[in-house]
């Protein structure tokens, strides 16, 4: 692996600033995050929240160095992306970032604990996994009496609890969650979330988690709200309704300023 540009700093695990990137040309430009500076730490889990078409998607597409920034930069895991080229772009992210979807995202065909160490078996990590790590993983996300079954023998929620093993087993730096409760109910979401936070604490990995809706963004240490693009405000913990009074508020100072 490719020495880090930062690699002394501890506490934080993804950064960027004056982060920008515009789609389109000419007259019909659409800046869908615009001049974000930010930073996320290691042992929590970060909420992003914001209505639709506000920049979520493409601000995590950004930092996981999937989409390239018109200009800016991300730090993450303390390489500066801009200094990688694709390969090493690949290689940062199958060894130090997870992945969590909406959708889940599992092979129908494979069991649970092959759907696991997929990624290993693909054989683009060239560290095997640390063993005792991926059995308490497991066991922390109940999952021990479900390893054998395939997807459709499994609950929305069981599935998503696969997925989010998947996404942890190599002990990456950084997991991004976008929307990972879309596709569950209220009260099965709730768990998830507080599993996904609760990992963060224990496991010190850094969780940036997008989502439109403020319940989810309620399991999070930290809020960053954003609108059109910008960063308009950053909350501690806070509860569903503090955070839905936040993005309404939000929502009034983008109508009045229209
Ligand atoms: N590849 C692209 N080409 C052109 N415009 C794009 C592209 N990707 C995103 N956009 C635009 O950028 C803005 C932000 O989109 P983004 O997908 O990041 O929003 P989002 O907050 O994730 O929305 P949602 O909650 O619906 O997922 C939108 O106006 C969108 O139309
Ligand atoms: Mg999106």
């Amino acid at each position: 692996m490719i020495p880090q540009s930062f690699p002394d700093n501890r506490a934080v695990v993804a950064r960027c600033a004056d982060l920008t990137r515009l789609f389109g040309a000419d007259g019909a430009t659409v800046a869908a995050v615009d001049r974000i500076t930010t930073e996320f730490r290691r042992g929590e889990l970060t909420a992003v929240v914001g209505p639709s078409g506000s920049g979520k998607s493409t601000l995590m597409y950004l930092l996981a160095g999937l989409d390239a920034p018109t200009w800016g930069d991300v730090e993450l895991d303390g390489y500066l992306l801009t200094d990688l080229d694709e390969p090493e772009l690949a290689a940062l992210r199958h060894e130090r970032m997870g992945f969590i979807f909406q959708s889940f995202n599992l092979l129908p065909g494979l069991t649970a604990m092959e759907n696991i160490r997929l990624p290993e078996t693909l054989g683009r990590r060239r560290r095997p996994h640390d063993e005792p790590w991926l059995q308490q993983l497991i066991e922390r996300l109940g999952l021990t009496e479900l390893l054998a079954r395939r997807p459709h023998e499994l609950s929305g929620g069981q599935q998503q609890r696969v997925a989010i093993a998947r996404a942890l087993a190599h002990r990456p730096a950084v997991v991004f969650a976008d929307e990972p409760t879309g596709n569950l109910d209220l009260a099965t979401g709730g768990e998830v979330l507080d599993l996904l936070t609760e990992l963060a604490h224990e496991s010190g990995c850094g969780i940036i988690m997008v989502t439109h809706d403020p319940r989810a963004a309620s399991a999070a240490d930290r809020v960053l709200s954003i609108r059109d693009g910008h960063l308009v405000a950053e909350l501690g913990r806070a509860s569903a309704g503090e955070i839905a009074a936040l993005m309404l508020a939000d929502a009034i100072d983008a109508g009045a300023t229209r």
